[in-house]
């Protein structure tokens, strides 16, 4: 079952072509039911904001999409083709980057070092350390992070947003097409925020897309184009940002826009409820 999304509206200029698609994603731990049927489309040049409570399936959706999980049945399609992620790995090697919470940042090496975490330039055998810094401090500056700190630094010196802006400029600076991001703001102050947000924008104008996972719904309305609102593992609502009000999307995560739609709690458990399509 397919379940209607606002893709159409058309109300986000820059909003580029459907880049992933993940279509009837289900996926069950033993008797646990996860994800229930999940459709949802990510566009180049936009940011998804995936809201929904606790335990509603958000990053075991972020995990399918990244190559952590593979899901119980549903497809995913790049570009409409359809592909299988079967690693971490394998997703970054299509273009999806995921900055998960714990970020993947090797504290005891310096920023350089982390920018090439995986993709080490060599001269030889050996570590060609000089062109890293040369090249990180090159893309720091080009994506306006150029005075964050001297690139032979230890990642461990760096604040949380900091860290934060090297794992998304590292998508940006690989010319990633999709930006994963779960709880990207949690332990960050408002200042910090503010500044990762800058870069998230900047990731999504250079046309990367863009799915972040928030609990802070005031801090959603500020990033997301677009709201996906996931319930008990069922996609209740994808809607674009026309500026609704923290009590509306919080309506959304409880049961608020479900009475009033005539509908109970238990019917969206049985997956009667499939999405709700509004403005
Ligand atoms: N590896 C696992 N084994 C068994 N059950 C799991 C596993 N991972 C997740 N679950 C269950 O799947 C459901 C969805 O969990 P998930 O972590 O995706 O939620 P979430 O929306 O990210 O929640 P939170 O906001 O608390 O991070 C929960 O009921 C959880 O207990
Ligand atoms: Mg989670």
């Amino acid at each position: 079952m397919s379940a209607p999304t606002t893709s159409e509206a058309g109300t986000h200029g820059a909003r580029g072509p459907v880049w992933l698609e993940a279509r009837g994603i289900t996926k069950q731990f033993g008797a646990v039911i996860a994800l229930a049927d999940v459709d949802v489309s990510i566009s180049l040049g936009e940011v998804i904001g995936l809201i929904g409570d606790n335990g509603s399936g958000k990053s075991t959706f972020v995990k399918i999409l990244s190559g952590v999980y593979q899901p119980s049945s549903g497809s995913l399609l790049v570009e409409g083709k359809p592909v299988r992620f079967h690693s971490a790995a394998d997703a970054r090697a299509m273009g999806v980057e995921t900055v998960h919470q714990d970020l993947g940042l090797v504290d005891s090496m310096s920023i350089a070092r982390n920018f090439f975490l995986g993709a080490e330039r060599r001269k030889g055998p050996f570590l060609d350390l000089k062109r890293m810094e040369r090249e990180t401090t090159a893309m720091l500056k080009e994506i306006g992070l150029g005075n964050l700190r001297a690139v032979g630094q230890d990642v461990s010196k760096l604040s949380g947003g900091e860290r934060q802006a090297i794992s998304i400029g590292r998508a940006v600076a690989f010319q990633r097409k999709m930006l994963i991001l779960d709880e990207p703001t949690s332990a960050l102050s408002i200042q910090e925020t503010q500044k990762v947000f800058e870069f998230i924008r900047a990731a999504r104008d250079r046309g990367l897309a863009v799915l972040t996972v928030m609990h802070n719904l005031e801090q959603v309305r500020d990033i997301a184009d677009r709201f996906v609102v996931f319930y008990h593992g069922h996609k209740i609502a994808d809607i674009v940002n026309t500026g609704q009000s923290e009590a509306d999307l919080a309506h959304y995560i409880i049961e608020g826009k479900l009475a009033e739609m005539g509908v109970d709690r238990d019917q969206v458990d049985t997956g009667v409820v499939r999405a709700i399509t509004a403005e």
